[in-house]
């Protein structure tokens, strides 16, 4: 059985002293945590900051964007090389802000999965429909989509070692969850998209759903058959919350 993973993605929020304290208290409820996997996104300017707190422990650091660029005239950009360097494990791409907000095609996210392969990091690659598609019924044919993007530049052996976060835009920030019977549905076909290009990966590929995970839900969507592990955005800022999140997985 595949090891739950629970990511907190802390968005655009966060200073050096809110984050002193949400450390203080979401470390000694994490640190004895057996059979999850979590790790946690601060923005750039906060990653060394969360790695010197995180030291010895089994949480993991990971990143919320990168450019797919190595180095160079690339001003306020960061590369996959600079974020290993930072000792971050895992890097977010694709997710659904960058997309909406700042125009992120399926090509910029493939060029940004294969950087962060190519440094060593491990890619969370995003995908989901907005509420207009999925009202419309385009739900699969949306995730299909952004999926085959990258597998068709890159090769289904790229998404090897990767995971994959299905995060209906609809319930991102909304209070407004898929219902653990929507969330699996997705899942189930994302599996069965990946499994028709290879059995061997699809079955290894971690499934985390993202979208208004809090505490009083997590632990019937984790319960779903194809639902590895979670997403969390907002209670990711909420110790108590999170650590009931990662508690549930
Ligand atoms: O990256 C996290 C997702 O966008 C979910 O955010 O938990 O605030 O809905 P949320």
């Amino acid at each position: 059985m595949m090891q739950s993973l629970v990511i907190g993605n802390w968005k655009m929020n966060g200073s050096l002293s809110a984050n002193e304290v949400l450390l203080d208290q979401l470390l000694p409820a994490l640190i004895d945590l057996k059979g999850v996997q979590i790790v946690l996104c601060p923005p750039f300017p906060y990653i060394s900051q969360a790695d010197s707190r995180l030291l010895g422990s089994q949480i993991l650091l990971g990143a919320q964007n990168l450019n797919a660029q190595e180095s160079g005239a690339h001003t306020g950009e960061v590369s996959a090389r600079m974020l290993k360097d930072l000792n971050c494990r895992y890097v977010l791409i694709g997710h659904s802000e960058r997309r909406s907000l700042y125009g992120e095609t399926d090509t910029d996210t493939a060029q940004k999965l294969i950087a962060a392969k190519l440094a060593g990091l491990i890619p969370v690659l995003c995908v989901g429909e907005s509420l207009q598609e999925r009202q419309s019924g385009s739900t699969e044919t949306v995730v299909a989509r952004q999926l085959q993007a990258v597998i068709d530049s890159l090769g289904i052996e790229t998404l090897k070692g990767c995971v994959i976060a299905y995060e209906p835009v609809w319930a991102i920030g909304t209070g407004e969850t898929a219902t653990p019977e929507q969330a699996q549905a997705v899942h189930g076909f994302i599996r069965r998209l990946l499994a028709r290009q290879s059995a061997a990966i699809a079955e290894r590929l971690p499934l985390l759903y993202g979208g208004s995970v809090k505490a009083d839900n997590a632990a019937a969507l984790l319960a779903q058959a194809d639902i590895n592990g979670a997403l969390v955005g907002g209670a990711s800022l909420d110790a108590a919350a999170f650590a009931a999140i990662c508690q549930a997985a």
